[in-house]
């Protein structure tokens, strides 16, 4: 397959100055999120505002909750300025943080857009702990402080495009999967790596629904490699705030150049394998969902053409409507991957 450079990112369109979130003030004034539903009525629309050196992304300012420990507070104080090179950044306008979180697939609290926002309020994600097994030298279970303390915080600005042909654009915030996998040192056989979520029926209503097709718990898997790109990150944050539940908290995995299912969310293990891992909308319908599930406009899902994206909200009076492209735009820092493989076979 022809692999084209992206063509929405113009060099114009990056700007020199640094993007940052105004977190120190932010932080100081005690907002923030781990658990807890939010009613999306409440909630007023993220600001975007120019401030002296770049921009600035906050949550609004009226619906967090304080944070449930100093030491994950203190994390969020000192949040990296989002790197504009290199794919991490683009200045496409940010998708609102009310949509952000009220419209999500999440399918452990529903399988309606407003289900995750209105089912999660459940959800503990604090404590955490993330078991790390299979193919490791130093296999165990860690707590989500033992996982963080080592990494710094950074923002990400990515396009996310699910494979029902939605997109959005969010400022995420964490730290990349490449840099913890290095610390569990995989064996010479680790090939994939497999994360599962939570699987605990009594705060996920999804997972006791009698209708429910998917095999519990979710989950997801890379091919090493991918799993280490700079790309891919660990997020424990959206717009310069913690995760709120319906967005996975405490932890997810962001895939941007893969359709949105691979961004596996509220993860408790991570396997290293020799093989390549079973994945949830491939055990149901393998036919629909790939392992890849890389954005390609040419290669189509059977009830959803994939060359045209909207990007979200959508108004009565507005619908942004877009050519979608080839790895979601990260063809220059992705596509060496793939060299040599035939991505409609391998979708
Ligand atoms: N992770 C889990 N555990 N369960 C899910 O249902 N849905 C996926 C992905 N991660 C899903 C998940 C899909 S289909 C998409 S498009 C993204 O999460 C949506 O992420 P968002 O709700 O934060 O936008």
């Amino acid at each position: 397959m022809l692999i084209k450079p992206p063509s929405d990112i113009r060099p114009s369109e990056i700007t020199p100055e640094s993007v940052y979130l105004n977190r120190r003030q932010f932080i100081a004034s005690g907002l923030g999120v781990v658990a807890g539903g939010v009613a999306s009525s409440l909630l007023p629309s993220a600001s975007i505002a120019a401030a002296g050196d770049g921009l600035r992304a906050t949550a609004p300012s009226d619906m967090a909750r304080a944070a449930p420990a100093a030491w994950w507070g203190s994390k969020f104080e000192a949040i990296k300025p989002v790197d504009t090179a290199g794919g991490f950044y683009t200045s496409e306008s940010l998708t609102p943080y009310r949509d952000v979180i009220s419209y999500n697939n999440f399918y452990e609290f529903g399988t309606d857009k407003g289900d995750p926002i209105a089912n999660s309020g459940d959800l503990k994600a604090d404590p955490w702990s993330i078991a790390i097994e299979g193919e490791v030298e130093k296999p165990g279970v860690y707590t989500l402080e033992d996982i963080l303390k080592p990494h710094d915080l950074e923002e990400r600005i990515y396009r996310l495009r699910c494979v029902e042909r939605w997109s959005m654009v969010i400022p995420w915030v964490g730290f990349p999967l490449a840099d913890l996998i290095k610390r569990f040192q995989p064996t010479s056989k680790a090939k994939y790596v497999e994360f599962l979520t939570l699987h605990d029926p009594q705060s996920m209503p999804g997972q006791r629904s009698r209708f429910t097709t998917i095999e519990w718990p979710y989950r997801e898997g890379l091919r090493m490699d991918e799993a280490m790109n700079p790309l891919t990150l660990l997020a424990v944050g959206v717009y310069g705030n913690y995760l709120p539940p319906q967005n996975g908290a405490p932890i997810r995995l962001v895939v941007p150049w893969k359709y949105g299912f691979k961004s596996i969310k509220s993860i408790v293990k991570i396997r290293f394998t020799e093989n390549e891992p079973a994945t949830s909308w491939n055990m149901l319908a393998p036919e629909e969902y790939g392992f890849y599930a890389n954005v390609n406009p040419s290669v189509h899902h059977p009830r959803w053409r994939q060359d045209m994206e909207t990007r979200l909200p959508q108004t009565l009076l507005s619908s942004s409507r877009s050519p979608t492209l080839l790895f979601n735009g990260y063809a220059d820092q992705v596509a060496s991957m793939y060299m040599g493989m035939d991505l409609a076979k391998l979708y």
